[in-house]
């Protein structure tokens, strides 16, 4: 999937994770930065993330997507929902913009916009949210800058290293205007 919107130049598009995306997902789950920024603390072996993957194609839970670049063909980042709950229309959005080369380039927030997009337009979701811990503030401008707003600080709510971190918890509604 590309961007629907005509008014920015599409950069990136989202494709089904792949075989040939495994290598770079393994790298970048058990990179030690993205697992503090994503608050992970279990590495993951290859034997269990080739299973997880063809786990993936069973699971009516998530769906899950490979970033590449539409020139050049480069696998910059992963996005994917999470907890889909078909009864409430809604789901979880996570995303990794895994090539640190690929950052800051707005890259992360068109990823963002085209999974919440298409999550409405696809499955009929109604709302899409993301946790984003309050010491990783480009996550959190990345999720605004793709229509996502505020909604909460969740106070001392996850545990890392040796200290509580807050957690902002923002969302997209389907039926949100966008500026
Ligand atoms: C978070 C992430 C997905 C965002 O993707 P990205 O391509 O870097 O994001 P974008 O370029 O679209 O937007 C980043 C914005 O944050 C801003 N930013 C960067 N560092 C910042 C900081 N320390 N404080 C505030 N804003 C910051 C950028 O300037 C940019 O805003 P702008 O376009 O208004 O200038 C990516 O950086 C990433 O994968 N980080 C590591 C993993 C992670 O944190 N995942 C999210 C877990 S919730």
């Amino acid at each position: 999937m590309t961007a629907a919107s005509p008014a920015a130049q599409p950069r990136i598009r989202l494709t089904p994770l792949a075989e040939r995306h495994l290598d770079a997902t393994l790298t970048w789950a058990n990179d030690a930065e993205l697992m503090r920024l994503m608050d992970r603390v279990t590495p993951v072996e290859p034997d269990g993330h080739r299973r997880w993957f063809e786990g993936l194609r069973n699971r009516e839970d998530c769906r899950y997507f490979a970033a590449e670049t539409i020139d050049g063909d480069h696998h910059v980042g992963n996005v994917w929902l999470w907890n889909i709950d078909p009864r409430h229309r809604r789901a979880e959005i996570r995303v990794v913009m895994g090539d640190v080369t690929a950052r800051d380039r707005g890259l992360g927030s068109e990823a963002i916009d085209l999974l919440a997009t298409w999550a409405f337009q696809a499955l009929g979701l109604h709302r899409v949210y993301a946790y984003v811990l309050a010491i990783n503030p480009r996550a959190q401008r990345a999720f605004e800058k793709a229509g996502f707003r505020a909604e909460g600080l969740l106070r001392g709510d996850r545990w890392s290293g040796d200290m509580p971190v807050d957690v902002y918890l923002l969302a997209r509604l389907a039926s949100d205007t966008r500026p």
